[in-house]
Order: C-alpha cells, then sequence, then structure tokens
C-alpha cells in the first residue's frame, strides 16, 4: 500500500512538504487515544528476544530513529508508536535558527537514497529543553513516557569555530537533565567547518567540556556519544576511537551522511544540478559498514557502537549487528518504506536472531569481525 502512496503522491511533492506533512499526520494520530492503540497495535508488536542493554539503559530492541526528522523533539510519541525502540532528536544548536535556503532535500529515488542541506534548522536549545522538561514535568503525561531519547548537539552556524565549544557546553547544561543519552555531531556537511572538529586534537577539549558540563547539570551521568563522518580516513576513524576509549565515551556513532556521489545509478548530471548537501540511504550502506568494522576491530566491547547508514531490511540492520553494533538507526528508508518500516525491520530481525546460533542479540554483537581477526 505505502509504496503505491508514496509513487501517487509522495514523489510528487517536494521532499520537505511531504516530510512535514507524514510527520503531522504521525504527531496527530498519536495524540488520538484509539487511533494510538490500533496504530501501534499493528505497528509495534513486542519482541521480546530483541530487548537490550545498551548504554546502561533498557531497550525494547535495537533499532532507532536517526537524529534529523525529528529535530525538535516534537513528535517523539508518535515515532515511539510506530515501534522505533528509541528516538535520537536534533541536531539540537545553542541559539535558533532557520537552517538554509530552501529546497534543501532531494529524493534519489532510483538509488532509494536522499540528498539534504538543512543546515541544522531548529529551535534552539532553550526551546527544547524546556519541550523536553514538558514532557518530564506537564500537566499531560506523554503516551510513552518511557521512551528512550537521544539528544543530539551540534554547533550554531553563525558561531565562529574558535567559539564552539562554549556553544555545545551551553547546549550541553540546557539539555543534559533530558537526556537518556548525549550525542556531539561534528559530522554534518552542512555547517561549514562543523568536520574539522573531528580532528583529535580539537575533538578531545569538545568532549571533555561537554563531558564536564554534563556532569555539573545532572547527578545522573547521561551516557555521551560522538557522531562521525564516513568521509573520515581510515586513519581518522582509528584516531577517534582511540581518543573515544581514552576519554571514557559511552559510544560512537557511525556514521552521519556523505558528501562523496559515487556509485549513483541518477542520471550524473541531475545529481550536480542538486549541488552541495549529504548524501544518505542505499549508497552509504557500504562505507558505513567499513567504518563500523573498523571502530569494532579497535575498541572490541569495550564502548557501544550505534551502525547507521544505509540500514534497510532486517538483514542490513543484523549484518551490523554482527559486524559490531549494539544499537542501530536509520533514517532514509523511513521515506521508502513508510510507516511500517520498524514493524517490518523487527520481524525480520527477530527471525534472523532465532536462526542464528545466538541466544541473543548481545551475543551477536561482532561476531563477524571478531571471526575475520581470528581467521
Ligand atoms: C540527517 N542526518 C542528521 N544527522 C545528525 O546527526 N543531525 C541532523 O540534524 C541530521 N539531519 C538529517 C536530515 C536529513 C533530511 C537526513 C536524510 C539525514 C543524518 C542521519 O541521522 C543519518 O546519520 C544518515 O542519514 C544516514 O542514515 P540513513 O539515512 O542512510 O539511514
Amino acid at each position: 500500500m505505502y509504496p503505491l502512496f508514496f509513487k501517487t503522491f509522495f514523489k510528487r511533492m517536494d521532499a520537505e512538504k511531504a516530510h512535514h506533512l507524514a510527520f503531522n499526520t504521525i504527531r496527530a494520530a498519536s495524540a488520538t487515544p484509539g487511533a494510538r492503540t490500533s496504530v501501534r497495535a499493528v505497528a509495534a508488536p513486542s519482541y521480546p528476544s530483541l530487548r537490550v542493554k545498551a548504554l546502561g539503559l533498557d531497550l525494547p530492541g535495537p533499532f532507532g530513529l536517526a537524529a534529523g526528522f525529528d529535530k525538535n523533539a516534537v513528535g517523539i510519541d508518535g515515532l515511539a508508536m510506530l515501534g522505533f525502540d528509541f528516538v535520537e532528536i536534533g541536531t539540537v544548536t545553542a541559539k535558533p535558527q532557520p537552517g538554509n535556503e530552501k529546497t534543501r532535500l532531494f529524493r534519489l529515488v532510483e538509488d532509494r537514497a536522499l540528498i539534504n542541506r538543512m543546515g541544522f534548522n531548529n529551535d534552539g536549545s532553550a526551546a527544547v529543553a524546556a519541550r523536553l522538561a514538558r514532557r518530564t514535568h506537564g500537566h499531560r503525561t506523554p503516551y510513552r513516557p518511557n521512551t528512550v531519547i537521544g539528544v543530539n548537539i551540534g554547533k550554531t552556524k553563525a558561531v565562529p569555530e574558535s567559539e564552539a565549544i562554549a556553544d555545545y557546553v551551553t547546549s550541553t547544561e540546557r539539555l543534559a537533565g533530558h537526556a537518556d543519552y548525549l550525542v556531539v555531531n561534528v559530522s554534518s556537511p552542512n555547517t561549514p567547518g562543523l568536520r574539522n572538529l573531528q580532528a583529535v586534537e580539537v575533538l578531545r577539549p569538545l568532549l571533555k567540556a561537554v563531558r564536564e558540563a554534563a556532569d555539573r547539570t545532572t547527578d545522573s551521568r547521561v551516557p555521551l556519544l560522538v557522531k562521525i563522518a564516513p568521509d573520515l580516513a581510515d586513519e581518522d576513524v582509528d584516531a577517534v576511537a582511540d581518543l573515544a576509549l581514552e576519554l571514557e565515551l559511552d559510544g560512537i556513532i557511525a556514521t552521519n551522511t556523505t558528501i562523496s556521489r559515487e556509485g549513483l545509478a541518477t542520471d550524473p548530471g541531475y545529481v550536480r544540478s542538486l549541488g552541495a548537501g549529504g548524501l544518505s540511504g542505499a549508497p552509504l550502506k557500504q562505507r558505513a559498514l567499513e567504518v563500523l568494522r573498523r571502530l569494532y576491530a579497535r575498541v572490541g566491547g569495550r564502548i557501544a557502537l550505534v551502525g547507521v547508514g544505509g540500514i534497510e531490511t532486517a538483514e542490513d540492520a543484523w549484518e551490523r549487528i554482527l559486524a559490531g553494533a549494539t544499537l542501530v538507526q536509520g533514517y532514509s528508508a523511513f521515506i521508502y518504506e513508510g510507516p511500517l518500516w520498524p514493524r517490518k525491520l523487527h520481524r525480520g530481525l527477530a527471525q534472523l536472531l532465532a536462526d542464528s546460533p545466538y541466544a541473543t542479540l548481545a551475543d551477536a554483537v561482532g561476531a563477524d569481525t571478531r571471526k575475520a581477526e581470528n581467521a
């Protein structure tokens, strides 16, 4: 049903407008008690075998919605209703900002891919923190108060690179108390200079400052992760892995979108005409998997790895888990697969686990990478 709907309706619409329409529909359904109960019953049956412990948290499964879909934390309940096991909100910046000029989101349907140069359009960390606070302490209890929420923070565009740390610290102080885990995003290609922050000599003081700010803000130790780009050279991936161990980070998210346009089926002239931006979806799969394998080979099970980039099927998610991911996320395939995507993925993953030699998902994490190392 959804593929037909996509072809006849969404595909003809501007991609960003389609996003808002779809997201508003999800939010409306989750605000209507009868609708949300029936949607949830269809979309999100529970699979006890997929329960995981990660980042000190208990999750109903390993499959979350990646950052960028719900930038402002306005639809967490609706996304949980559809069966995402956790939702990463953001990227949120210290100051509110409109993002880049529209049009800034494009579909490459033939490639099951997207190109975006949104540029961190968001309400700013003060507004988002207030929204999350209403969720925990407000008059209306949210529909699913226990949904695991990751909070992804980035640098305000107007703030110079030399003041980046203070900008991240401001957002951390506002948001750490509302986050089940916190992500320092230094990998979006759409904020000029942001990815320079991945160089370890710059990343080290940034991550230390965020850790200290989080610890000043909350009594509970919020898990801290860093999200990296697939375009890093292999040595730089290793350097981030070593830094994560040195600083006792809780995890690494691999990966963000790529600036590469290699291997696309879509007409190159058309791709060029779209201009700059991050490519996501199926063409990102191979590199995201490689980066994850490399990270796991370096860090083993000492910190959690979150695999993201080109995950569409249960097989993709399973491959990522065997490569070393404790958790997986996706975004682009949601656009192509529609609201029953989490259901399909969970069902398939439960079957793959049942057919495997592993008793639990935790046993499967990194098994392929370990095998390859011992071969
Ligand atoms: C993103 N992504 C993203 N990541 C991030 O850390 N902060 C953000 O604000 C955004 N924004 C964003 C907008 C859009 C329109 C897309 C498609 C993606 C990246 C996203 O979280 C993910 O890392 C990549 O898209 C790769 O996963 P998929 O899409 O291949 O499953």
